[in-house]
Protein backbone atom coordinates (compact mmCIF):
# COMPACT_ATOMS: atom_id res chain seq x y z
CA UNK A 1 0.00 0.00 0.00
CA UNK A 2 0.95 3.42 -0.49
CA UNK A 3 1.44 5.64 2.30
CA UNK A 4 0.47 8.84 0.15
CA UNK A 5 -1.89 7.52 -2.43
CA UNK A 6 -3.39 4.50 -0.28
CA UNK A 7 -3.47 2.86 -3.16
CA UNK A 8 -1.89 -1.00 -3.40
CA UNK A 9 1.06 -2.18 -5.42
CA UNK A 10 1.31 -4.76 -8.04
CA UNK A 11 -2.22 -6.31 -8.55
CA UNK A 12 -0.71 -9.69 -9.18
CA UNK A 13 2.03 -9.34 -6.02
CA UNK A 14 -1.31 -9.27 -3.46
CA UNK A 15 -3.31 -11.63 -5.22
CA UNK A 16 -1.15 -14.56 -5.22
CA UNK A 17 0.13 -16.56 -2.54
CA UNK A 18 3.58 -15.53 -1.04
CA UNK A 19 5.49 -18.93 -2.07
CA UNK A 20 7.21 -21.42 -0.70
CA UNK A 21 10.34 -19.90 0.88
CA UNK A 22 13.37 -21.16 -0.51
CA UNK A 23 16.58 -20.40 1.51
CA UNK A 24 20.00 -19.88 -0.06
CA UNK A 25 22.80 -22.38 -0.03
CA UNK A 26 24.08 -23.06 2.93
CA UNK A 27 27.33 -24.54 1.22
CA UNK A 28 28.92 -24.91 -2.22
CA UNK A 29 26.94 -26.76 -5.31
CA UNK A 30 27.87 -28.75 -7.78
CA UNK A 31 24.70 -28.84 -10.73
CA UNK A 32 24.38 -29.42 -14.16
CA UNK A 33 23.00 -25.91 -15.49
CA UNK A 34 22.52 -22.95 -13.29
CA UNK A 35 20.00 -20.71 -13.95
CA UNK A 36 20.41 -16.74 -12.89
CA UNK A 37 17.60 -15.32 -12.23
CA UNK A 38 13.81 -16.27 -10.87
CA UNK A 39 11.64 -14.47 -13.56
CA UNK A 40 9.73 -16.40 -16.29
CA UNK A 41 12.55 -16.53 -18.57
CA UNK A 42 14.72 -18.20 -15.93
CA UNK A 43 11.81 -20.75 -14.79
CA UNK A 44 10.98 -21.67 -18.03
CA UNK A 45 13.99 -22.77 -19.02
CA UNK A 46 14.83 -24.41 -15.58
CA UNK A 47 11.28 -26.43 -15.68
CA UNK A 48 12.10 -27.24 -19.67
CA UNK A 49 15.57 -29.25 -18.36
CA UNK A 50 14.24 -30.81 -15.24
CA UNK A 51 11.64 -31.82 -17.63
CA UNK A 52 14.52 -33.20 -19.83
CA UNK A 53 16.58 -34.75 -16.61
CA UNK A 54 19.17 -32.36 -15.90
CA UNK A 55 20.00 -31.11 -12.59
CA UNK A 56 19.10 -27.55 -12.25
CA UNK A 57 19.51 -24.99 -9.51
CA UNK A 58 17.78 -21.47 -10.32
CA UNK A 59 19.41 -18.85 -8.15
CA UNK A 60 17.32 -15.95 -7.22
CA UNK A 61 18.65 -12.46 -6.25
CA UNK A 62 15.01 -11.75 -4.16
CA UNK A 63 11.89 -13.91 -4.31
CA UNK A 64 11.24 -15.83 -7.58
CA UNK A 65 8.53 -14.31 -10.12
CA UNK A 66 8.43 -10.85 -7.84
CA UNK A 67 10.42 -8.79 -9.79
CA UNK A 68 9.67 -7.60 -13.45
CA UNK A 69 7.27 -10.57 -14.09
CA UNK A 70 5.32 -9.81 -11.31
CA UNK A 71 4.93 -6.53 -12.34
CA UNK A 72 4.05 -7.10 -15.91
CA UNK A 73 0.37 -6.80 -18.06
CA UNK A 74 0.32 -10.46 -18.75
CA UNK A 75 -0.45 -10.48 -21.68
CA UNK A 76 0.46 -13.63 -23.57
CA UNK A 77 0.37 -12.35 -27.69
CA UNK A 78 2.25 -12.96 -30.64
CA UNK A 79 0.76 -9.34 -31.59
CA UNK A 80 3.75 -7.14 -30.87
CA UNK A 81 2.04 -3.41 -31.30
CA UNK A 82 3.55 -3.00 -34.94
CA UNK A 83 6.74 -5.51 -34.90
CA UNK A 84 5.70 -8.01 -38.43
CA UNK A 85 6.05 -4.93 -40.83
CA UNK A 86 9.17 -3.62 -39.03
CA UNK A 87 10.51 -7.56 -39.03
CA UNK A 88 9.26 -8.24 -42.90
CA UNK A 89 11.71 -5.13 -43.69
CA UNK A 90 14.47 -5.64 -41.26
CA UNK A 91 15.02 -9.39 -41.36
CA UNK A 92 12.84 -10.50 -44.11
CA UNK A 93 9.41 -12.36 -44.74
CA UNK A 94 10.99 -15.55 -43.09
CA UNK A 95 12.51 -13.47 -39.77
CA UNK A 96 8.67 -12.83 -39.53
CA UNK A 97 7.40 -16.01 -40.09
CA UNK A 98 9.96 -17.23 -37.46
CA UNK A 99 9.03 -14.55 -35.05
CA UNK A 100 5.49 -15.18 -35.16
CA UNK A 101 5.79 -19.07 -35.13
CA UNK A 102 7.93 -18.68 -32.32
CA UNK A 103 5.97 -16.69 -30.12
CA UNK A 104 2.73 -18.55 -31.01
CA UNK A 105 4.30 -21.85 -29.56
CA UNK A 106 5.23 -20.00 -26.63
CA UNK A 107 1.19 -19.60 -26.00
CA UNK A 108 0.84 -22.76 -26.94
CA UNK A 109 3.54 -24.41 -24.43
CA UNK A 110 1.99 -22.30 -21.63
CA UNK A 111 -1.25 -23.64 -22.44
CA UNK A 112 -0.15 -26.66 -22.53
CA UNK A 113 1.63 -25.91 -18.94
CA UNK A 114 -1.32 -24.73 -17.15
CA UNK A 115 -3.36 -27.58 -18.76
CA UNK A 116 -1.16 -30.36 -17.61
CA UNK A 117 -0.41 -29.20 -14.01
CA UNK A 118 -3.67 -28.23 -13.71
CA UNK A 119 -2.65 -24.38 -13.00
CA UNK A 120 -5.51 -22.21 -11.31
CA UNK A 121 -3.76 -18.77 -12.78
CA UNK A 122 -7.42 -17.61 -14.31
CA UNK A 123 -6.59 -18.48 -17.92
CA UNK A 124 -8.61 -16.45 -20.35
CA UNK A 125 -8.30 -16.89 -24.59
CA UNK A 126 -8.80 -13.03 -26.08
CA UNK A 127 -7.90 -11.09 -28.82
CA UNK A 128 -4.97 -8.96 -29.48
CA UNK A 129 -5.59 -5.46 -30.85
CA UNK A 130 -3.08 -2.91 -31.85
CA UNK A 131 -5.02 0.24 -32.43
CA UNK A 132 -5.27 3.88 -33.43
CA UNK A 133 -7.72 7.27 -33.07
CA UNK A 134 -5.45 8.85 -35.26
CA UNK A 135 -6.56 8.07 -39.02
CA UNK A 136 -2.99 8.90 -39.79
CA UNK A 137 -1.98 6.10 -38.50
CA UNK A 138 -4.54 3.75 -40.56
CA UNK A 139 -1.72 2.88 -43.35
CA UNK A 140 0.75 1.52 -40.42
CA UNK A 141 -2.41 -0.87 -39.18
CA UNK A 142 -3.10 -2.29 -42.45
CA UNK A 143 0.73 -2.76 -43.19
CA UNK A 144 0.82 -4.64 -39.86
CA UNK A 145 -2.27 -6.71 -41.13
CA UNK A 146 -0.81 -7.75 -43.81
CA UNK A 147 2.53 -8.55 -42.63
CA UNK A 148 0.99 -10.63 -39.46
CA UNK A 149 -1.33 -12.02 -42.04
CA UNK A 150 2.01 -13.33 -44.06
CA UNK A 151 3.62 -14.52 -40.88
CA UNK A 152 0.92 -16.52 -40.03
CA UNK A 153 -1.19 -15.19 -37.44
CA UNK A 154 -4.89 -14.96 -37.88
CA UNK A 155 -4.45 -11.27 -38.23
CA UNK A 156 -7.39 -8.53 -39.70
CA UNK A 157 -7.55 -5.12 -40.02
CA UNK A 158 -11.10 -3.88 -38.04
CA UNK A 159 -12.43 0.12 -37.42
CA UNK A 160 -15.01 -1.64 -35.00
CA UNK A 161 -13.53 -2.75 -31.51
CA UNK A 162 -15.08 -3.28 -27.54
CA UNK A 163 -13.65 -0.50 -26.41
CA UNK A 164 -15.58 2.18 -25.39
CA UNK A 165 -14.19 4.86 -27.47
CA UNK A 166 -14.14 5.47 -31.13
CA UNK A 167 -11.03 3.98 -32.86
CA UNK A 168 -9.26 4.76 -36.73
CA UNK A 169 -8.74 1.52 -36.87
CA UNK A 170 -6.90 -1.86 -35.38
CA UNK A 171 -5.04 -4.96 -36.06
CA UNK A 172 -7.08 -8.02 -34.63
CA UNK A 173 -5.40 -11.40 -33.41
CA UNK A 174 -7.61 -14.07 -32.36
CA UNK A 175 -6.65 -16.98 -30.15
CA UNK A 176 -4.30 -14.63 -27.76
CA UNK A 177 -4.27 -15.31 -23.54
CA UNK A 178 -4.10 -13.18 -20.80
CA UNK A 179 -3.38 -14.71 -17.30
CA UNK A 180 -2.22 -14.02 -13.46
CA UNK A 181 1.57 -14.53 -14.38
CA UNK A 182 2.97 -14.86 -10.80
CA UNK A 183 -0.21 -17.68 -9.99
CA UNK A 184 1.03 -19.03 -13.12
CA UNK A 185 4.91 -19.15 -12.07
CA UNK A 186 4.56 -20.11 -8.64
CA UNK A 187 2.93 -23.16 -9.75
CA UNK A 188 5.45 -23.86 -12.02
CA UNK A 189 7.99 -23.40 -9.46
CA UNK A 190 6.39 -25.75 -7.05
CA UNK A 191 6.52 -28.25 -10.33
CA UNK A 192 9.83 -27.70 -10.61
CA UNK A 193 10.92 -28.80 -7.54
CA UNK A 194 8.60 -31.35 -7.47
CA UNK A 195 10.45 -32.87 -10.28
CA UNK A 196 14.06 -32.33 -8.29
CA UNK A 197 14.95 -28.91 -9.83
CA UNK A 198 16.14 -26.59 -7.01
CA UNK A 199 15.48 -22.65 -6.31
CA UNK A 200 17.72 -20.58 -4.03
CA UNK A 201 16.53 -17.35 -3.10
CA UNK A 202 17.80 -14.35 -1.90
CA UNK A 203 21.11 -15.56 -3.40
CA UNK A 204 22.86 -12.76 -5.82
CA UNK A 205 25.30 -14.08 -8.28
CA UNK A 206 28.40 -11.81 -8.46
CA UNK A 207 30.95 -13.33 -9.98
CA UNK A 208 31.09 -15.84 -13.20
CA UNK A 209 34.44 -17.93 -14.42
CA UNK A 210 33.82 -19.69 -17.56
CA UNK A 211 34.83 -23.15 -17.84
CA UNK A 212 34.67 -26.53 -17.70
CA UNK A 213 32.59 -26.58 -15.81
CA UNK A 214 32.12 -22.80 -15.04
CA UNK A 215 32.21 -21.54 -11.66
CA UNK A 216 29.44 -18.87 -10.19
CA UNK A 217 29.90 -17.24 -7.06
CA UNK A 218 27.42 -15.37 -4.78
CA UNK A 219 27.74 -12.17 -2.30
CA UNK A 220 27.64 -14.55 0.53
CA UNK A 221 30.78 -16.25 -0.86
CA UNK A 222 29.30 -19.54 -2.18
CA UNK A 223 30.37 -21.16 -4.86
CA UNK A 224 28.30 -23.11 -7.91
CA UNK A 225 30.01 -25.38 -10.20
CA UNK A 226 28.00 -25.75 -13.37
CA UNK A 227 28.27 -27.27 -16.83
CA UNK A 228 26.49 -24.71 -18.00
CA UNK A 229 24.93 -21.57 -17.26
CA UNK A 230 21.72 -19.72 -18.19
CA UNK A 231 21.52 -15.87 -17.33
CA UNK A 232 18.24 -14.91 -16.98
CA UNK A 233 18.41 -11.70 -14.39
CA UNK A 234 16.22 -9.25 -16.93
CA UNK A 235 19.15 -6.93 -17.82
CA UNK A 236 21.91 -9.04 -17.91
CA UNK A 237 24.66 -8.69 -15.12
CA UNK A 238 27.37 -10.17 -17.00
CA UNK A 239 28.46 -8.98 -19.82
CA UNK A 240 31.11 -10.49 -22.36
CA UNK A 241 29.53 -8.71 -25.53
CA UNK A 242 28.93 -5.46 -24.80
CA UNK A 243 24.87 -6.32 -25.04
CA UNK A 244 24.33 -2.98 -22.84
CA UNK A 245 24.96 -1.23 -26.36
CA UNK A 246 22.05 -2.91 -27.54
CA UNK A 247 19.82 -2.69 -24.75
CA UNK A 248 18.10 0.57 -23.46
CA UNK A 249 16.15 0.58 -20.03
CA UNK A 250 12.40 1.45 -20.02
CA UNK A 251 10.02 1.96 -17.37
CA UNK A 252 6.09 1.73 -17.86
CA UNK A 253 3.50 2.88 -15.37
CA UNK A 254 0.29 0.74 -14.86
CA UNK A 255 -2.70 1.51 -12.51
CA UNK A 256 -6.14 -0.48 -11.98
CA UNK A 257 -9.66 0.32 -11.46
CA UNK A 258 -12.66 -2.57 -10.79
CA UNK A 259 -15.40 -1.82 -13.67
CA UNK A 260 -18.80 -3.24 -14.12
CA UNK A 261 -18.44 -6.79 -15.82
CA UNK A 262 -20.87 -5.00 -18.73
CA UNK A 263 -18.29 -2.42 -19.49
CA UNK A 264 -15.11 -4.10 -19.74
CA UNK A 265 -13.37 -4.91 -22.89
CA UNK A 266 -13.08 -8.55 -23.59
CA UNK A 267 -10.46 -8.30 -26.07
CA UNK A 268 -7.14 -7.16 -25.19
CA UNK A 269 -5.57 -3.30 -26.51
CA UNK A 270 -2.28 -1.66 -27.18
CA UNK A 271 -1.81 1.77 -28.73
CA UNK A 272 1.77 3.64 -30.16
CA UNK A 273 -0.03 6.82 -29.54
CA UNK A 274 0.13 9.09 -26.98
CA UNK A 275 3.11 7.65 -25.59
CA UNK A 276 1.64 4.02 -25.75
CA UNK A 277 -1.40 3.32 -23.74
CA UNK A 278 -2.35 -0.82 -22.99
CA UNK A 279 -5.47 -1.93 -21.94
CA UNK A 280 -6.76 -5.89 -20.43
CA UNK A 281 -8.88 -6.75 -18.15
CA UNK A 282 -8.79 -9.81 -15.55
CA UNK A 283 -11.52 -11.31 -13.32
CA UNK A 284 -11.75 -9.44 -9.81
CA UNK A 285 -15.34 -9.28 -7.35
CA UNK A 286 -18.74 -10.71 -8.81
CA UNK A 287 -20.19 -8.57 -11.38
CA UNK A 288 -16.92 -6.65 -11.77
CA UNK A 289 -13.62 -6.85 -13.38
CA UNK A 290 -10.49 -4.95 -12.88
CA UNK A 291 -9.47 -2.41 -15.63
CA UNK A 292 -5.77 -2.33 -16.13
CA UNK A 293 -3.89 0.47 -18.12
CA UNK A 294 -0.58 0.84 -18.61
CA UNK A 295 1.66 3.49 -19.78
CA UNK A 296 3.50 6.87 -19.33
CA UNK A 297 7.06 4.75 -20.84
CA UNK A 298 10.40 6.79 -19.35
CA UNK A 299 13.99 6.20 -19.06
CA UNK A 300 14.42 5.17 -15.16
CA UNK A 301 15.50 8.21 -13.52
CA UNK A 302 14.62 10.54 -15.77
CA UNK A 303 11.01 11.43 -15.28
CA UNK A 304 8.78 13.29 -12.70
CA UNK A 305 7.01 9.73 -11.81
CA UNK A 306 4.27 11.51 -9.68
CA UNK A 307 3.10 13.56 -12.68
CA UNK A 308 2.89 10.75 -14.86
CA UNK A 309 0.66 8.57 -12.80
CA UNK A 310 -1.43 11.73 -12.66
CA UNK A 311 -1.61 11.49 -16.50
CA UNK A 312 -2.17 8.07 -16.84
CA UNK A 313 -5.16 8.37 -14.16
CA UNK A 314 -6.72 10.89 -16.42
CA UNK A 315 -6.59 9.31 -19.53
CA UNK A 316 -8.31 6.04 -17.75
CA UNK A 317 -10.91 8.02 -16.55
CA UNK A 318 -11.79 9.72 -19.37
CA UNK A 319 -11.81 6.82 -21.57
CA UNK A 320 -13.78 4.39 -19.62
CA UNK A 321 -15.21 7.11 -16.98
CA UNK A 322 -16.14 6.57 -13.35
CA UNK A 323 -13.39 4.89 -11.85
CA UNK A 324 -12.28 4.35 -8.59
CA UNK A 325 -8.06 3.26 -8.64
CA UNK A 326 -7.37 0.54 -5.95
CA UNK A 327 -3.58 -0.04 -7.53
CA UNK A 328 -0.90 1.19 -9.57
CA UNK A 329 2.73 0.46 -10.25
CA UNK A 330 5.88 0.52 -12.71
CA UNK A 331 7.52 -2.66 -14.76
CA UNK A 332 10.39 -2.00 -16.22
CA UNK A 333 11.06 -3.42 -19.73
CA UNK A 334 14.50 -3.88 -21.51
CA UNK A 335 13.95 -2.94 -25.31
CA UNK A 336 16.68 -4.51 -28.21
CA UNK A 337 18.01 -1.99 -30.84
CA UNK A 338 16.35 -4.23 -33.31
CA UNK A 339 13.17 -4.88 -31.62
CA UNK A 340 13.99 -8.20 -31.29
CA UNK A 341 15.22 -10.76 -27.86
CA UNK A 342 18.31 -11.31 -27.60
CA UNK A 343 18.65 -15.04 -26.61
CA UNK A 344 21.50 -17.71 -27.24
CA UNK A 345 25.38 -17.77 -26.13
CA UNK A 346 26.47 -14.98 -24.08
CA UNK A 347 28.98 -14.06 -26.22
CA UNK A 348 30.93 -14.91 -29.65
CA UNK A 349 32.89 -17.14 -27.88
CA UNK A 350 30.60 -18.77 -25.60
CA UNK A 351 30.54 -22.43 -25.09
CA UNK A 352 28.73 -23.13 -21.94
CA UNK A 353 26.79 -19.61 -21.22
CA UNK A 354 23.46 -18.55 -22.24
CA UNK A 355 21.49 -15.48 -22.21
CA UNK A 356 18.08 -14.47 -22.67
CA UNK A 357 17.13 -10.15 -22.55
CA UNK A 358 15.68 -7.56 -24.39
CA UNK A 359 11.90 -8.91 -24.48
CA UNK A 360 10.68 -5.11 -24.44
CA UNK A 361 7.03 -5.31 -22.93
CA UNK A 362 6.34 -8.90 -24.15
CA UNK A 363 8.28 -10.82 -21.69
CA UNK A 364 5.85 -13.37 -20.91
CA UNK A 365 5.84 -14.66 -24.69
CA UNK A 366 9.19 -13.94 -25.05
CA UNK A 367 10.22 -15.40 -21.46
CA UNK A 368 8.25 -18.76 -22.26
CA UNK A 369 9.58 -18.63 -25.65
CA UNK A 370 13.43 -18.27 -24.60
CA UNK A 371 12.69 -21.24 -21.97
CA UNK A 372 11.87 -23.49 -24.41
CA UNK A 373 14.90 -22.46 -27.14
CA UNK A 374 17.92 -22.37 -24.43
CA UNK A 375 16.55 -25.74 -23.29
CA UNK A 376 16.97 -26.92 -26.46
CA UNK A 377 19.98 -25.07 -27.34
CA UNK A 378 21.39 -26.72 -24.44
CA UNK A 379 20.47 -30.31 -25.50
CA UNK A 380 22.00 -29.68 -28.76
CA UNK A 381 18.95 -29.12 -30.88
CA UNK A 382 18.72 -25.94 -33.10
CA UNK A 383 15.17 -24.49 -33.58
CA UNK A 384 14.35 -22.91 -36.86
CA UNK A 385 14.50 -19.57 -34.95
CA UNK A 386 17.63 -19.65 -33.15
CA UNK A 387 19.30 -17.58 -35.96
CA UNK A 388 16.51 -15.20 -35.53
CA UNK A 389 16.81 -14.16 -31.85
CA UNK A 390 20.75 -15.19 -31.90
CA UNK A 391 22.49 -12.82 -29.33
CA UNK A 392 25.39 -12.60 -32.05
CA UNK A 393 23.69 -11.70 -34.50
CA UNK A 394 25.64 -8.31 -36.19
CA UNK A 395 23.99 -7.30 -39.43
CA UNK A 396 20.71 -6.03 -38.12
CA UNK A 397 22.70 -3.87 -35.20
CA UNK A 398 24.16 -2.64 -38.40
CA UNK A 399 20.88 -1.98 -40.13
CA UNK A 400 19.81 -1.00 -36.82
CA UNK A 401 22.43 1.74 -36.61
CA UNK A 402 20.73 5.03 -35.92
CA UNK A 403 18.66 3.30 -32.85
CA UNK A 404 21.70 1.77 -31.13
CA UNK A 405 23.67 5.22 -31.83
CA UNK A 406 20.97 7.45 -30.31
CA UNK A 407 21.05 4.87 -27.22
CA UNK A 408 24.49 5.28 -27.14
CA UNK A 409 24.47 9.26 -27.22
CA UNK A 410 21.68 9.15 -24.28
CA UNK A 411 23.98 7.09 -21.97
CA UNK A 412 27.00 8.78 -22.66
CA UNK A 413 25.43 12.20 -21.71
CA UNK A 414 24.18 10.57 -18.32
CA UNK A 415 28.00 9.41 -18.04
CA UNK A 416 29.91 12.76 -19.13
CA UNK A 417 27.68 15.06 -18.48
CA UNK A 418 27.04 14.12 -14.74
CA UNK A 419 30.70 14.82 -14.16
CA UNK A 420 30.52 18.49 -15.42
CA UNK A 421 30.95 20.51 -12.20
CA UNK A 422 27.99 22.69 -12.85
CA UNK A 423 25.74 20.74 -10.92
CA UNK A 424 23.09 22.44 -8.69
CA UNK A 425 21.25 21.14 -5.78
CA UNK A 426 19.95 21.75 -2.52
CA UNK A 427 21.57 21.56 0.76
CA UNK A 428 20.56 18.50 2.73
CA UNK A 429 18.50 21.09 4.95
CA UNK A 430 16.22 21.66 1.84
CA UNK A 431 15.52 17.64 0.90
CA UNK A 432 11.93 17.47 2.69
CA UNK A 433 10.73 14.40 4.07
CA UNK A 434 9.84 11.64 1.57
CA UNK A 435 12.17 12.94 -1.09
CA UNK A 436 15.91 12.45 -2.16
CA UNK A 437 18.79 14.46 -4.02
CA UNK A 438 21.82 14.30 -5.70
CA UNK A 439 24.46 16.79 -4.08
CA UNK A 440 28.13 17.94 -5.00
CA UNK A 441 29.83 18.24 -2.28
CA UNK A 442 33.48 18.40 -1.66
CA UNK A 443 33.91 17.29 -5.37
CA UNK A 444 31.81 13.67 -5.15
CA UNK A 445 28.07 12.70 -5.79
CA UNK A 446 25.91 12.08 -2.73
CA UNK A 447 22.63 10.59 -3.23
CA UNK A 448 20.61 11.94 -0.33
CA UNK A 449 17.20 11.01 0.86
CA UNK A 450 15.11 12.41 4.00
CA UNK A 451 13.10 9.71 5.06
CA UNK A 452 9.14 10.45 6.45
CA UNK A 453 10.74 10.89 10.14
CA UNK A 454 12.96 13.63 9.30
CA UNK A 455 16.14 11.27 9.22
CA UNK A 456 18.95 12.06 6.65
CA UNK A 457 20.83 8.94 4.79
CA UNK A 458 23.84 9.35 2.10
CA UNK A 459 24.97 6.75 -0.51
CA UNK A 460 27.46 7.26 -3.11
CA UNK A 461 25.40 8.70 -6.72
CA UNK A 462 27.65 6.72 -8.71
CA UNK A 463 25.87 3.51 -10.07
CA UNK A 464 28.15 0.55 -9.43
CA UNK A 465 27.36 -0.88 -12.76
CA UNK A 466 29.02 1.10 -14.57
CA UNK A 467 29.40 4.76 -13.03
CA UNK A 468 26.35 6.81 -14.16
CA UNK A 469 24.98 8.95 -11.76
CA UNK A 470 21.62 7.87 -9.97
CA UNK A 471 18.52 9.99 -9.55
CA UNK A 472 15.55 9.69 -7.19
CA UNK A 473 12.20 8.11 -7.74
CA UNK A 474 10.28 9.96 -5.57
CA UNK A 475 6.62 8.28 -6.97
CA UNK A 476 8.59 4.92 -5.65
CA UNK A 477 11.37 6.02 -3.57
CA UNK A 478 14.00 4.48 -5.15
CA UNK A 479 17.42 5.62 -6.49
CA UNK A 480 17.24 4.85 -10.44
CA UNK A 481 20.43 4.49 -12.94
CA UNK A 482 19.22 6.34 -16.48
CA UNK A 483 21.86 4.49 -18.25
CA UNK A 484 20.97 0.44 -17.95
CA UNK A 485 18.08 1.09 -15.66
CA UNK A 486 19.15 -0.30 -11.91
CA UNK A 487 17.45 0.70 -9.35
CA UNK A 488 18.07 1.15 -5.23
CA UNK A 489 16.41 1.61 -2.15
CA UNK A 490 17.08 4.83 -0.49
CA UNK A 491 19.64 2.76 1.67
CA UNK A 492 21.33 1.98 -1.48
CA UNK A 493 20.31 -1.62 -1.61
CA UNK A 494 20.01 -3.34 -4.52
CA UNK A 495 16.39 -3.27 -6.47
CA UNK A 496 16.94 -4.12 -9.63
CA UNK A 497 20.07 -4.77 -11.68
CA UNK A 498 22.46 -5.11 -13.59
CA UNK A 499 24.17 -3.91 -10.85
CA UNK A 500 25.55 -6.11 -8.46
CA UNK A 501 26.68 -3.96 -5.72
CA UNK A 502 24.85 -1.88 -3.23
CA UNK A 503 25.45 2.00 -3.73
CA UNK A 504 28.50 2.57 -0.80
CA UNK A 505 26.56 4.08 2.10
CA UNK A 506 28.56 7.91 2.92
CA UNK A 507 28.37 9.94 5.67
CA UNK A 508 27.13 13.82 4.59
CA UNK A 509 30.34 15.95 5.25
CA UNK A 510 29.46 18.73 7.59
FE1 LIG B 1 24.70 0.79 -15.95
FE2 LIG B 1 23.99 2.29 -13.90
S1 LIG B 1 22.95 0.63 -14.74
S2 LIG B 1 25.74 2.50 -15.15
Amino acid sequence: MNAETGIQGSYWLETAPPGVPAPPPSGDLSVDVAVVGGGIAGLSAAWELVQQGREVAVLEADRVAAGVTGHTTAKLTALHTLVYDHLRRTRGPEGARLYAASQTAAIRRAFEIVDELGIDCEWEEAAACTYAEDPGRVGALRAEAEAAREAGLPAEFVTETDLPFAVAGAVRVSGQAQFHPRKYLLALTDDLRRRGGTVYEGTRVVGLTEGEPCTLRTDSGVSIRSDEVVVATHYPVFDRALLFTRLSSRRELVVASPIDEDRAPRDMYITPEQGTRSVRTAPYHDGERLLIVTGEHFAPGTAHVEDRFARLFAWADDRFDGLTFTHRWATQDNDSTDSVPLVGPLHPGSRHTYVATGFGGWGLSGGIMAGRLLSDLINGRLPAWHRLYDPRRLASVVREGTSFLKHQAQVARHFVGDRLPAVTAPAPDNIPPGHGAVLRLGGRHYAVHRAESGSLQAVSARCTHLGCIVAFNHAEQAWECPCHGSRFAPDGRILQGPAVRPLEKRDIPE
